[in-house]
C-alpha cells in the first residue's frame, strides 16, 4: 500500500495531524528521529492504525508516498533546516514540502529558493488550533506554489475546521503568504488575549470580584456579540478549581506570561511595513513587562502607591467593560487586517482579506462570531485599507467607544494597567482626528535639522525661519 500524503514529527500537533488525516480516509506515512516514539504511536492509533505507516528512515519514508508526494512537516522551528535538508535527498523533482508549523515567512521564502534547484516545491502553512484542532479540524492557511496547494488540497481541506460547511482552509497567496497571515493571526491572538486579561484585572482588583463571579459574567458575555473560543475559554479557566487546594486555580498560576515569539514577529513585520498595530505592540509589551516579575515586585515596594477600586459600582461597570472589550476588539482586527493589507501591496501577494476572515470563522484559536462580520465586511468592500472606514464599523464604534473611554479612565485613576485598551483607545482618537498635533513634529525637525515640512497653504517643502 502507498501513502496519500506523508508526515515528519509527531509530537502532539504532528501526531493529531496524522489521525485526522488517517480518520478521514487517507494513508498516511509517519517519521521521526525517535523510531520508538513512532511505533508507540502507532500501536496507539486504534482502529486508525492500518492508515498509519511507518518509516524508519527518510529513505523508506520517501518510499511509502505515490509521487508526486506531499510531506507535511510538524517539527520544532530550529528543526525545519535540517529536516529539510534529509528530505531533500530522498525526495524527487516535483515533490512538495508542506511545512505546517510557526515558521518566520522570511525563513519559508530562503527554503523556497533553497529547493528550487532541487525542484521541491515548499508550501507554508499555517496551522492554528492547538492539539485539539489539529486532531479534530484546525484552521489552515496556505502560502506558495500554487502546484503544491493542489497537490495537497483534497488532505488540507478534509482535516480542516468546517464553518457551516465550508472548510477553513485556502491558498492565500505566493511566497511565505501563508506563514505570514499565520503570524497575524496570533498577533491578534495577543491582543485578544491581552484586552480579556486586562478586563480580568480590572473584575478582579478594580471590583473585588472572585474568580467563579468572573467566570459567570465570561460566559454569559459569550452568549452575545462577544461569542468566541477565547472568551469561552476564559469562562471555564475562571471556574476551574485546584483539586488539593480547593483555591481558584487561576489564582494560583504565577503571572507571568510567556511566548514563542510570533506576536512579537507581528508587530515587527508591522513596524517594517510603517503600519501601525498599537494594540498588537501593547500586547506584547504587556508580556514582556509581565515576565519581569522580580522587579515589580520591588518596584511595588519602592513606589508605594495605593491601588484605588474602580470608581463605579459592579452592575454598571459590567455593561462598560464589555462595551470596552468589544471596542478594544475591534481595533486590534482593524489592525491586523491593516498590516495584511499593506503587506499584500508591498509583496505583491494579493492577499483575499474575505477569505481570511472567512477560515479564521471556525478551527483557529481567535475564532468568533465577529469574524463573521469582518468576513462579510470584505466580501462587500474588497480591497479596503481599514476596517475602521466601513459603514458597519463606523457605527460599532460609536456605539461603543464610550465604554472603552469610561473603563481606561477609571483604569488609569485607579492605578490599575491597561495598555492594550488605553493603545485601542488613544489609537482610535488619532485614526478619526483629520488635525493632529504632527505639525509641530514637523516643525521641531526642521528646526534642528532642516527635514522641511509641508504647509496648508503652499506646495512644495517648505522651511521655516527659525
Ligand atoms: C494557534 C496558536 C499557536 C501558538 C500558541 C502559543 O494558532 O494554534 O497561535 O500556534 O503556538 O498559541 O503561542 P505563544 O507561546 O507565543 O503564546
Amino acid at each position: 500500500m502507498q501513502a496519500d500524503i506523508g508526515l515528519v514529527g509527531l509530537g502532539v500537533m504532528g501526531g493529531n495531524l496524522a489521525l485526522n488525516m488517517a480518520e478521514k480516509g487517507f494513508t498516511v506515512a509517519v517519521h521521526s528521529l525517535d523510531w520508538p516514539a513512532v511505533t508507540a504511536f502507532v500501536a496507539g492509533a486504534g482502529e486508525l492504525a492500518p492508515r498509519i505507516l511507518p518509516a524508519k528512515t527518510m529513505k523508506e519514508f520517501a518510499d511509502l508516498i505515490r509521487p508526486p508526494r506531499p510531506v507535511i512537516l510538524l517539527v520544532p522551528a530550529a528543526a525545519v533546516d535540517a529536516v529539510m535538508k534529509s528530505l531533500s535527498e530522498v525526495l524527487a523533482r516535483g515533490d512538495a514540502v508542506i511545512d505546517a508549523g510557526n515558521s518566520d515567512f522570511h525563513e519559508t521564502e530562503r527554503r523556497q529558493r533553497d529547493m528550487v534547484d532541487d525542484g521541491i516545491m515548499v508550501l507554508g502553512v499555517g496551522v492554528s488550533g492547538g492539539h485539539e484542532g489539529a486532531r479534530h479540524g484546525p484552521s489552515i492557511m496556505a502560502g506558495g506554489p500554487v502546484q503544491a496547494y493542489r497537490m495537497a488540497e483534497p488532505v488540507l481541506t478534509a482535516i480542516a475546521a468546517k464553518y457551516e460547511g465550508e472548510a477553513c482552509c485556502a491558498w492565500l497567496g505566493p511566497g511565505g503568504a501563508g506563514h505570514f497571515v499565520k503570524t497575524i493571526h496570533n498577533g491578534i491572538e495577543y491582543a485578544d488575549i491581552q484586552m480579556i486579561a486586562e478586563i480580568y484585572g480590572l473584575m478582579r482588583d478594580g471590583l473585588g470580584m472572585s474568580a467563579a463571579e468572573m467566570a459567570q459574567v465570561f460566559a454569559e458575555w459569550n452568549r452575545g456579540r462577544l461569542n468566541s473560543y477565547l472568551i469561552e475559554i476564559t469562562a471555564q479557566v475562571l471556574e476551574t478549581v485546584d483539586d488539593a487546594t480547593h483555591k481558584s486555580l487561576v489564582d494560583l498560576i504565577v503571572d507571568r506570561a510567556e511566548q514563542k515569539g510570533t506576536g512579537r514577529w507581528a508587530v515587527i513585520e508591522a513596524q517594517r511595513l510603517g503600519v501601525s498595530a498599537e494594540t498588537l505592540e501593547a500586547a506584547v509589551g504587556a508580556r514582556v513587562l509581565s515576565s519581569l516579575s522580580q522587579q515589580r515586585a520591588t518596584a511595588e515596594k519602592l513606589y508605594d502607591l495605593p491601588r484605588h477600586p474602580l470608581a463605579l459600582d459592579r452592575a454598571a461597570a459590567i455593561p462598560k467593560l464589555e462595551q470596552a472589550l468589544f471596542a478594544g476588539k475591534i481595533m486590534a482586527y482593524a489592525q491586523g487586517f491593516a498590516v495584511m493589507a499593506h503587506a499584500s501591496e508591498q509583496n505583491v501577494w494579493n492577499l483575499p482579506l474575505a477569505t481570511i476572515a472567512s477560515i479564521w470563522r471556525a478551527g483557529c484559536i481567535i475564532r468568533s462570531q465577529f469574524l463573521d462580520t469582518i468576513t462579510e465586511t470584505f466580501r462587500a468592500e474588497e480591497g479596503m485599507l481599514n476596517l475602521l472606514l466601513a459603514p458597519r464599523f463606523v457605527t460599532m464604534m460609536k456605539d461603543n467607544h464610550q465604554g472603552l473611554r469610561e473603563v481606561v479612565s477609571h483604569a488609569a485613576l485607579a492605578g490599575l494597567p491597561v495598555p492594550a485598551l488605553s493603545a485601542a483607545l488613544a489609537s482610535f482618537d488619532g485614526y478619526h482626528q483629520a488635525r493632529g498635533s504632527a505639525n509641530l513634529i514637523q516643525g521641531l525637525r526642521d528646526f534642528f535639522g532642516s527635514h522641511s515640512f509641508e504647509r496648508i497653504d503652499k506646495v512644495g517643502p517648505q522651511h521655516g525661519m527659525w
